[in-house]
This record gives C-alpha cells, sequence and structure tokens, in this order.
C-alpha cells in the first residue's frame, strides 16, 4: 500500500495507462484487458490490473489537474515500481485543423502551472515525451492507419478561463491543445527516470464551440486506446 493507493506490492504492472476519470478507468480494464482485478478503491480512485496479448498491464484514474495526477504518478512510480506510464485523456482544440475526435500526441507540454516555477525559478523547462514510446506511437499509428497528429500541448491550471480568448496566444506558437495534466506527467517521468508519453483524443474546441457527445467520445476513445495498448505490447 501507499498513501493514496490500496495496491499491495506486486499488484500493479510496470505498465500503466491514466485516464484522469476513473470510471473511464473501469471502461478500458473491462473493454481491453484479459482478466481484469480491481487494484485501488481508495477515494473512489479506480485502478485495475489484468494482461493485454498475454503481457501485465494497469490503468489507474488519476483525477484531474497536475497536482492529483502527480499524487498518482508519485506513487506508481516510487511505490510500485512502474516505469511505463501513457496517459490517455480528452483536450480541448486550439486550431481550426485540429478537429473533434481527433487523437493528438503530446511532443512536449507547456504550462500555466506553478510546479516547474518552482523547481526552475526564473528559467524554462521543457517537459517532453520519451522519444522511444513516441516512436513506438508514431510507427503503430502509420501501420494500423490511425491518424493522428503530433505537437506542443498547453497543460492548464484552469478549466474555465477568466479570457475566452487567452488560448489564441498559445495557438499563435503553435499549441495544438489544451489539457490538465501532461507537463507534470512528462516532468517527473524525467526526474525518476521513467518512460512516459500523452495520448489526448479532442473532446472539443475552442475555436468553433463544438463538443463531442458521449457516445462519440467512445468511439474515438477506443481508437486512443487501441493505440495506447499497442505501444505496450510492441
Ligand atoms: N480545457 C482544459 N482541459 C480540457 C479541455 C479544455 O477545454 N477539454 C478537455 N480537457
Amino acid at each position: 500500500m501507499s498513501i493514496h493507493l490500496g495496491a499491495k506490492k506486486g499488484e500493479i504492472a510496470p505498465s500503466v495507462l491514466l485516464p484522469g476519470d476513473p470510471l473511464r478507468a473501469k471502461w478500458i480494464a473491462e473493454t481491453f484487458f484479459e482478466s481484469p482485478r480491481l487494484h485501488n478503491d481508495v477515494r473512489g480512485m479506480l485502478g485495475y490490473t489484468g494482461t493485454y496479448q498475454g503481457k501485465p498491464v494497469s490503468v489507474q484514474g488519476t483525477g484531474m489537474g497536475v497536482p492529483s495526477a502527480l499524487i498518482y504518478c508519485h506513487e506508481l512510480i516510487n511505490d510500485y515500481g512502474v516505469k511505463n506510464l501513457i496517459r490517455v485523456g480528452t483536450a480541448g482544440s486550439y486550431h481550426a485543423e485540429v478537429k473533434i475526435r481527433d487523437i493528438v500526441i503530446a511532443m512536449a507540454a507547456s504550462s500555466t502551472n506553478g510546479i516547474n516555477n518552482t523547481r526552475f525559478v526564473n528559467m524554462d523547462y521543457s517537459p517532453t515525451a520519451n522519444f522511444e514510446l513516441f516512436q513506438k506511437a508514431i510507427l503503430f499509428a502509420d501501420k494500423h492507419h490511425i491518424p493522428i497528429k503530433a505537437g506542443n500541448v498547453l497543460t492548464s491550471d484552469e478549466f474555465y478561463e477568466d479570457d475566452v480568448n487567452s488560448y489564441k496566444h498559445w495557438a499563435d506558437y503553435g499549441v495544438l491543445a489544451v489539457e490538465m495534466e501532461t507537463s507534470g506527467l512528462y516532468t517527473i517521468a524525467a526526474k525518476f527516470k521513467v518512460k512516459a508519453l500523452s495520448l489526448l483524443t479532442i473532446s472539443d474546441s475552442l475555436v468553433t464551440g463544438e463538443k463531442t457527445s458521449v457516445a462519440e467520445r467512445e468511439s474515438s476513445f477506443r481508437k486512443m486506446i487501441e493505440l495506447a495498448l499497442g505501444v505496450l505490447a510492441d
């Protein structure tokens, strides 16, 4: 057991998928894993372990935002020896060409959050995807004809911004989409010498105001999970 996870040592696989929503963790385990078993329900933050194509794999909900996600990532890495962390989340598009249901791979993550301001005072750190996982994702997507986009994303501390046009500044500098966890994940993965990648399905557009329905979200989400599991199974 760790402070926030009830799993016993050895009950979590070295590779973990990380959705923000704990019910999505349940859905992923029940839809894709062979013989899934609940390893955590502390605070309702569901986590499961099973196998995929015969290889052990886990899925763990992280909650929303960097502070919540980093509690789980820190404990997965340091208390359970997790080596590969793949976020499977949603994001809001910053460009007309980045459409609802597109899959975006975060090569890097800019942020509005404070964690790197306290680590790197008056300097910038660039939280970056692990190249090996990133390359595997690109190759798998190519082989299985899964269209993807890749680039910089913004990890924001706020879902409801004061200024609804503030996204344009980030968009001007090539940031593709906004979400709330990736910069934290990439930063601590680098610190603890493990591998991390963030896959994001576009669920809404700040440009057009469109949003996906629950049913649409599920089908595009399915493709992204196949991609994440393909990277791990390789
Ligand atoms: N903002 C922040 N995070 C998000 C969004 C958004 O519009 N959509 C999905 N995750």
